[in-house]
């Protein structure tokens, strides 16, 4: 395969999703948003009425999604809620969750949909572990506090009445979940670019990340 591999990873709301997005845009490369794998995982067993943190449930639920169907499913929008972001959590802990998931995201990267010339994966391991080879990694960060207020803002404009507070603890809880479970924790790869947007807007963001990419390429 020669498609070109842009890989993205950084914690949640991070920035990391719109970059993303946008970049594959402007690059006309195909995108994928790994974490609504997991989600998918997630919202699965909740809505067979099991326990994320059950290995055995969510190692199932992980091998059922089948490649030909998943496009359709990580079109949910039930994947966006509060309560399946901390499911996939939950579920991207096993192993066998993620060894599962490993194949789709790699065979997209190798051939990407659409005959596209490339891919931009984003996620938590992607730069470290799904795509070593990648062409050019980024590591998308912000502070906690700048993550939170970017949440915040995204929630209340979708109608969802939260606090400030407890926004900050769930993204804590998710960023430790995150960075300290034994397999495939969050942390950038050796050789990525690491971009801080907690003072950036998207497009600076983009900006930032465009430069780079030419820089490797
Ligand atoms: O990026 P998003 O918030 O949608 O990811 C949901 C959860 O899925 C993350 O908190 C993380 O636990 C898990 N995830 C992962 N590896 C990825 C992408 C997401 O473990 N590559």
């Amino acid at each position: 395969p020669t498609a070109m591999v842009i890989a993205i990873d950084g914690p949640a709301a991070s920035g990391k999703g719109t970059l993303s997005r946008r970049l594959a845009d402007r690059l006309h490369f195909a995108h994928l948003d790994t974490g609504s794998l997991y989600r998918a995982v997630g919202l699965a067993v909740l809505r067979a009425g099991g326990n994320p943190s059950d290995a055995a449930q969510a190692t199932e639920a992980a091998y059922a999604l089948h490649p030909e169907t998943t496009p359709l499913v990580l079109a949910d929008p039930a994947l966006r809620a509060d309560e399946v972001a901390s499911a996939a959590s939950q579920v991207a802990i096993v192993p066998a969750v993620r060894e599962a998931l490993l194949a789709f995201q790699r065979d997209f990267a190798a051939y990407p949909p659409g005959n596209a010339r490339g891919a931009v994966l984003d996620g938590r391991d992607i730069g470290t572990i799904v795509c070593p080879d990648a062409d050019a990694k980024l590591f998308v960060t912000a502070s906690v506090e700048a993550r939170a207020e970017r949440r915040l803002k995204e929630l209340r404009e979708r109608g969802v009445p939260v606090i400030y507070a407890a926004v900050l603890e769930d993204m804590r809880e998710r960023d430790a979940r995150d960075s300290q479970r034994a397999v495939a924790p969050l942390k950038p790869a050796a050789d990525a670019f690491l971009l801080d947007t907690s003072s950036m807007n998207a497009d600076q963001a983009l900006d930032a990340a465009i430069s780079f990419i030419c820089s490797k390429t």
